[in-house]
């Protein structure tokens, strides 16, 4: 893995094998824009209200587009079309399971034909480099489309033994019209986490993007309609979360929540959903993950997998590993060697294919980040490398190491979500185990040894729903997501991510007499 990593870039080999594409393809820097209305009943049609909002392109500041922004009414409006669509003896409940598959599957082939505006219209609208947009970001939604398609007529319920003269069995059930509301760091592939199960179970759905970056799920809106979907079956109201997210949190029509995003605003939508109609929800929440670097490891190999971990995507993944605990003897060179990897990423514009790392989000993440660097400095962690703005147009952040970090310190505590790195330094198994667990959060871990007891111990000791072994970052459509403690609820993708999407309806029927 870690040669590959070293020949191109900062990708590891498994999302390496997730590509689609054989050979690079040139951007669409200035990709048309579309799509800026709400998609309602396969129609796309403007706000009730009249009112829109502004996306930016990260990179300078400036508007890209002015998009309708839904309130509810118009939510109300998708909810009705959502129903509709979920109707006994309506298209989609009658459709045959595998039928639903060929339509997921269609959406994917759409998907990759748009692959290069797609990738595009991504990075123009969150800033991330158009490469990674191409290599990871559509081709994984791409990915967990077709992943899902399959499951769409094998999710099936069991026969069961039961006592008496009585045949058991389950069904494993749509449970209705999915609210989903999304965040802005990975917009397509949430889209696709979530639109992938919901579907192949049979649900209808009524998403919502996340304010920054609207843009891809319009235009994925087109391709539903183009793919055969119909009418209802997906419904898109752009807008902001206190007013659009909160008014689907809030609909008695609604039957299930799904939401990635922070804690903060995922635990208003489980109290919101309790609240109402006791809706059904799957949180992924935020973290502060622990990357474990014992001594006996190949040193550069981890220092390019903790790089990794906390650089991709500009800091902004839920599962950063930003709390990098590293042996004390291999402190000291764990940290500049980390430093000079930092110092030669290439920081710049998105659609400039040497850019190894765009701008943030937006000015408040830009904010939030510059503050706690601050933060970190006054507290007395070591600044290394970085800890500036980098120029002053758009939101770019100087990759930044922090050395000599303790555990109460801001910058190892909360949740950054920017390129910057904390190395704390540890002595033993127990010590680090016992610092890597003291946190709210539980999403991810990761341990790098080539001990197989140590590394057996780290993996059943740390509370994350994830455990990462000599590399970080790798996703698959075919394994599970999701956080312990407060970093969420539930799971995501994998089998297990087919489980929030159905109901269990137990069935017993009366029969004459029994035979075994
Ligand atoms: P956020 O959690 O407020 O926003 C995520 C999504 O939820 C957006 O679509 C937003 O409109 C919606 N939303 C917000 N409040 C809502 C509410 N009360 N009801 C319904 N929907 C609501 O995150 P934000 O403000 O964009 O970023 C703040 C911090 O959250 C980041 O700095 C980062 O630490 C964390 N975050 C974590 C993410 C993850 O993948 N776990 C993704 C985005 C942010
Ligand atoms: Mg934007």
């Amino acid at each position: 893995m870690y040669h590959l990593m070293k020949k191109t870039s900062n990708l590891p080999a498994a999302l390496q094998r997730c590509f689609l594409s054989n050979a690079p393809k040139a951007a669409i820097p200035n990709p048309d824009i579309k799509y800026t209305e709400l998609f309602i009943n396969n129609e796309f049609v403007k706000a009730t209200s009249g009112k829109t909002f502004k996306t930016l392109n990260p990179a300078n500041g400036e508007i890209i587009a002015q998009v309708q922004k839904g309130n509810s009414v118009d939510v109300n409006n998708a909810v009705e079309a959502a129903q509709e669509a979920f109707k006994l003896g309506s298209p989609w409940r009658t459709m045959d399971a595998s039928k639903r598959g060929v339509l997921l599957n269609k959406l994917a082939d759409l998907m990759e034909r748009d692959i290069v505006y797609l990738a595009s219209l991504e990075s123009l609208d969150n800033g991330k480099p158009y490469k990674v947009s191409l290599s990871h970001d559509v081709p994984g939604s791409i990915n967990a489309l077709r992943y899902y398609a399959g499951w769409a007529d094998k999710n099936h319920g069991k026969v069961t033994p039961i006592d008496g003269n009585y045949f058991a069995y389950t069904r494993h059930e749509p449970v209705g019209v999915c609210g989903q509301i999304i965040p802005w760091n990975v917009p397509l592939l949430m889209l696709s986490w979530k639109f992938g199960p919901a579907l192949a179970m049979g649900n209808t759905i009524v998403l919502k993007p996340a304010e920054q970056t609207p843009l891809t799920a319009l235009y994925i809106a087109n391709l539903v309609k183009e793919a055969g979907f119909p009418p209802g079956v997906i419904n898109i109201v752009p807008g902001d979360g206190l007013i659009t997210g909160k008014a689907i949190v809030d609909h008695l029509g609604v039957d299930k929540i799904a939401f990635t995003g922070s804690t903060e605003a995922g635990k208003l939508i489980a109290e919101g959903a309790a609240k109402t109609n006791l809706k059904r929800i799957t949180l992924e929440l935020g973290g502060k993950s622990p990357n474990i670097i014992f001594n006996d490891i190949d040193i550069d190999q981890a220092v390019q997998g903790a790089h990794y971990g906390l650089f991709y995507n500009m800091g902004q993944c839920c599962c950063a590993g930003s709390r990098t605990f590293v042996q004390e003897s291999i402190y000291d060179e764990f940290v500049e060697k980390s430093a000079k990897l930092a110092e030669k990423r290439i920081v710049g514009n998105q659609f400039d294919p040497n850019t190894d790392q765009g701008p943030q989000v937006d000015q408040e993440q830009l904010t939030k980040i510059l503050s706690l660097i601050e933060s970190g400095k006054q507290q007395g962690a070591q600044l290394v490398t970085g800890g500036s703005r980098v120029g002053d147009k758009g939101y770019f952040v100087q990759p930044t190491v922090f050395a000599n970090v303790k555990d109460d310190m801001k910058i190892a505590k909360e949740e950054i979500f920017g390129p910057v790195q904390q190395i704390l330094k540890f002595k033993d198994f127990d010590e680090v185990i016992s610092r890597a667990n003291n946190t709210d959060y539980g999403l991810a871990a990761a341990v790098f040894s080539k001990n197989i007891d140590t590394v057996n111990k780290v993996v059943q000791s740390v509370r994350a729903g994830t455990v990462w072994v000599n590399c970080y970052n790798v996703f698959g459509a075919q394994v599970p997501f999701g956080g312990f403690k407060m970093s969420g609820l539930g799971r995501e993708m994998g089998e297990y991510g087919l489980q929030p999407y159905t109901e269990v309806k137990t069935v017993i029927v009366t029969t004459p007499q029994k035979n075994n």
